[in-house]
């Protein structure tokens, strides 16, 4: 049997994570695809001492791995932008297959990279992009193929998620609990991509395109991060019966596509409140199916490498088939140009914290500025006053608004002598339909 011959290009943990699963499992692999998948070339800059490399060709030049006629599929693990995308595009142009776990050049360059694939006749796969070890892109393109997807929302930041649950569990500060993070590696290189929800919306982005058959979008992704979450908020939605997580949500409705990533109460009973730690965990809603949860890994070695695994197991399966439809494993063909929906039009119930100066009158004068505007309140948590400057919390729920009406009342409410700084406000979802 002729083999289906893979570069890898990256050598750090999930580069080496690859090249033990592929060597490890090359039994299990070649009898499930029909392929034998060897390892024919690696481009690192150093060895790898977590990945044994003997009799495989090393090289430090990405380049000789994306013009080397003997490779079938190229695997970027080098990460980044500039280099990764003129390394994946030489290797379409070279006619190779590529399976890549970067998530930031799919969403960010994808629309140009699947362009030059389709002309090329080659495969663009990205499934270790997206919830690491999770087979959410797999269950969009294939168990879920026959649906059409009402909404998704998604834990896909792990570091992030992490946080959270660390603030919650120890009633720690945000940037003591990021620090923790750090120590242990779950951070990405720049802390601001996980903790400011880029990293999240690059997932969101492509899961979104993945759902609704649109363009990557995610220049037009609604981002927000965790910075501002604060113990207190956490307790407090505690007591109303949530917890806060920090999702991505992705809904198809009549007037377009919401794409927003930020930190949302869901109700303590829903099974997504339960996600905790570093891991992940996707909920898609589609029409025949109902909801379908995924929970898995979103990071680390192995668990990533599953997913690069998974792809090119896919690619090597599809190679010899004759007359396979090999593009649209990307699942990504131009699609239909819905517009994304501004956050100011989406309708959320929503939770707000404010801090009021503990006068007669001042709960009557917020409702009122609420009751004005139309908007419904749902529960309403008062806090005792602080000794120290006399100001209580006044947490409140409301019912579903738009956004943009919340706003102009929130801009009330902070003109209010009675209340001091600003508003927080955190979107709530239900998750139920
Ligand atoms: N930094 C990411 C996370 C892992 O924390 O989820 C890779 O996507």
């Amino acid at each position: 049997m002729k083999p289906v011959k893979v570069g890898i290009c990256g050598l750090g943990t999930v580069g080496s994570g690859t090249v033990n699963v592929l060597l490890r499992n090359a039994d299990i692999l070649a009898s499930r695809t029909g392929q034998k998948l060897q390892v024919a070339q690696i481009a690192a800059r150093r060895p790898n001492p977590s990945c044994d490399t003997t009799g495989i060709p090393v090289t430090s030049d990405i380049y000789e791995v994306a013009t080397n006629p003997d490779i079938d599929i190229l695997v970027e693990l080098i990460g980044g932008y500039d280099v990764a995308k003129k390394l994946v595009l030489t290797a379409i142009e070279n006619g190779k297959h590529v399976v890549t776990a970067n998530k930031a050049l799919i969403a960010e360059h994808g629309n140009e990279i699947f362009a030059a694939a389709r002309e090329k006749n080659v495969v663009v796969a990205y499934e270790a992009g997206v919830a690491g070890g999770i087979p959410a892109i797999k269950a969009l393109r294939e168990g879920l193929v026959g649906n059409r997807i009402n909404w998704l929302a998604g834990i896909i930041n792990g570091t992030g998620n992490f946080i959270l649950t660390e603030m919650k569990e120890k009633g720690s500060p945000f940037s003591e609990v990021l620090k923790k993070a750090q120590d242990l590696g779950y951070a990405e290189a720049d802390p601001t991509f996980d903790v400011e929800g880029i990293d999240a919306a690059h997932k969101l982005a492509i899961l979104a395109a993945n759902a609704f058959g649109t363009p990557l979008a995610f220049d037009k992704t609604y981002t927000q991060g965790i910075s501002q979450v604060t113990p207190d908020d956490l307790q407090y939605a505690q007591e109303l019966g949530y917890r806060i997580k920090h999702l991505g949500i992705a809904r198809r409705t009549e007037q377009g596509v919401e794409l927003r990533v930020h930190p949302t109460l869901i109700p303590e009973s829903h099974l997504l409140a339960s996600v905790d730690g570093v891991m992940n965990s996707v909920l898609i809603d589609g029409d025949a199916v109902g909801q379908t949860l995924y929970y898995g890994a979103g990071a680390g070695s192995e668990p990533t490498a599953s997913a690069v695994v998974a792809d090119i197991a896919d690619i090597a399966r599809l190679i010899d088939a004759p007359g396979a439809a090999v593009p649209p494993i990307a699942a990504l063909n131009g699609g239909e140009n819905v517009p994304v929906l501004p956050i100011t039009d989406v309708n959320a119930a929503c939770y707000l914290r404010m801090r009021a100066k503990d006068h007669p009158g001042v709960l009557m004068r917020v409702t009122e500025v609420l009751g004005q505007h139309g908007i419904n309140i749902d529960a309403l948590l008062q806090k005792e006053s602080r000794e120290s400057d006399g100001t209580a919390d006044i947490v409140l729920l409301t019912h579903e608004i738009k956004e943009s009406l919340l706003n102009t009342a929130l801009k009330e409410l902070e003109a209010l002598n009675d209340i001091a700084g600003p508003v927080a406000h955190i979107r709530v979802e239900h998750l139920s339909g």
